[in-house]
């Protein structure tokens, strides 16, 4: 297909971990619309650009290569894409502000303001408006003062369709998506705005799978997801510091209660904790809505499931503390995992980065290991060389270490030979399972300590 001859223009400002994803699969799935994604960061637009893509998620790279040149580019040019676009999705970033009013809870907005008021610059023509960040309840509200500030101009119609993907299946999230929340104004020009997006997913996500909302529904029920999925895991992980000290295991008791229909069984896995670039900023965003209006009790119960996440992660180091005789000074410990999760290289608010500073207060050595977040493992720990090492074998990482804390459950460490390992560490050997993925009988067998979480020790002395 020539360029001139696409049904529609898209345009995504943003090409990070959701703006890539998402028009990688909209360029797949309707190869009649051009796809341009822009960037105001050129290694990033050059990564996209590369056959080394910026970020790491299976099925992407495939997706990329397929409609790359054809119907999906990448691009700094922010205005030409602007201005071709007859549906621009805002998927800029939008974390917790750091500064002034708000700050440590707040959504900082200043990329989404700073992308309406190029929108609004550039355009010369009548535009659709995809929220696609997540963003604070009526935000909307203020992305339509500035698209239509001022005399004449065209008109921008602001749709909300918040991306639920998560890191590591994003592929699969979105090319059989649980929904697809579209909300808009209920007016004629909102409903026609809101029935052109739908066309859009309706090439390959089923109509009833479509939900339709007005826009502050859609606004907040993405926080709102991200809240209830975070409580569940602190939920979980409040009982197992309980199992911990009464000998039940959590294992068993997140299985009992989730066998319950009405309780379901997903995010119902103890850990270290929940990391991502999401969680935390959204639940803070949800609270300083809450304290905002005046909803103090509200605030103050989402607030605590931060608290017991940040708990959980300060509990696994003064685990590993204690059980080392209460001192790590100069123990080589070998980190197993730092991504937030499997399957990705992204360490945003990683629980692996939290335990790496506290083991590091300790002043315990750490040698970290990790199938793909290594390099954004040693942006996040400059400053700390000399004191951590990062190594992408694990046998390398592990040779002369009093203990292992596996934190992040790439599947590929169940797969390790773990007696060759025994061997190689100091004894006593200890393995904390932060994640519970390990088989800590077999471990135990074999010599070493084994600390599940949420569960008794198995311990030779
Ligand atoms: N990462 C996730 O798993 C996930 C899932 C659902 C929703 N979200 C939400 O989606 C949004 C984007 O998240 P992300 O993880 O993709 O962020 P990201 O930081 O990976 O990407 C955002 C990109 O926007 C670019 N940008 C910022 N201002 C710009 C501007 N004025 N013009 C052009 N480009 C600009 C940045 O350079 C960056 O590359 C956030 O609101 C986030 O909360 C993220």
């Amino acid at each position: 297909m020539s360029k001139q001859d696409f049904k529609r223009k898209i345009a995504c400002i943003g090409a990070g971990y959701v703006g890539g994803p998402t028009m990688a699969i909209i360029a797949n799935k309707c190869p009649e619309y051009k796809v341009t994604v822009v960037d105001i960061a050129q290694p990033r637009i050059d990564a996209w650009n590369s056959n080394n893509l910026p970020i790491f998620e299976p099925g992407l790279e495939e997706r990329v290569l397929a409609a790359r040149g054809k119907n999906l580019f990448f691009s700094t040019d922010v205005d030409s894409a602007i201005s071709e676009a007859d549906i621009i999705f805002v998927s800029v970033n939008t974390p917790t502000k750091t500064f002034g009013q708000g700050a440590g809870k707040a959504a900082d907005l200043q990329f989404i303001e700073k992308t309406a008021r190029k929108i609004k610059e550039v355009s010369k023509s009548d535009k659709i408006v995809v929220e696609k960040s997540t963003v604070p309840v009526r935000a909307a509200d203020t992305l339509d003062q500035i698209l239509h500030s001022g005399e004449g101009g065209p008109h921008f119609e602001i749709l909300s369709n918040p991306e639920f993907l998560a890191e590591g299946s994003a592929i699969s999230d979105m090319e059989n998506p649980d929904r697809i929340l579209i909300g808009s104004k209920e007016t004629e020009k909102g409903l026609e705005a809101r029935e052109e997006l739908c066309k859009v997913y309706a090439h390959w996500v089923p109509r009833e799978r479509l939900i339709t909302t007005n826009l502050w529904s859609s606004e907040l029920s993405k926080l709102v997801s991200n809240a209830f999925l975070a409580q569940r895991i602190s939920s979980i992980n409040s009982i197992a510091a309980i199992c911990e000290v009464t000998e039940a295991s959590v294992s068993e008791v997140s299985n009992a209660v989730g066998r319950d229909s009405r309780i379901g069984r997903k995010f119902l896995n103890a850990g270290v904790g929940f990391g991502g670039s999401c969680f935390r900023k959204d639940i803070l965003n949800l609270v300083y809505l809450c304290e905002f209006h005046g909803l103090e009790e509200v605030a103050e119960y989402w607030r605590q499931v931060v608290a017991i996440n940040d708990f959980q992660m300060s509990r696994f180091v003064k685990r590993i503390t204690k059980a080392m005789f209460n001192t790590l000074v100069d123990k080589k410990i070998a980190l197993f995992g730092f991504a937030f999760k499997p399957d990705t290289g992204d360490t945003r608010d990683a629980p692996a980065l939290q335990i790496t500073l506290g083991l590091l207060q300790e002043r315990a050595k750490l040698c970290i290991t990790d199938p793909h977040a290594l390099p954004n493992a040693k942006l996040d720990l400059k400053g700390c060389e000399g004191t951590v090492d990062f190594e992408e074998d694990p046998y390398r990482a592990i040779e002369g270490a009093h203990a292992i804390a596996l934190v992040t459950e790439w599947s590929c460490y169940k797969d390790l030979d773990f007696k060759r390992i025994y061997d190689l560490m100091e004894k006593p050997a200890f393995i904390f399972d932060g994640r519970n993925l390990l088989d800590h009988k077999a471990l135990f067998e074999i010599g070493f300590n084994v600390y599940p979480l949420g569960k008794p020790d198995l311990k030779h002395f």
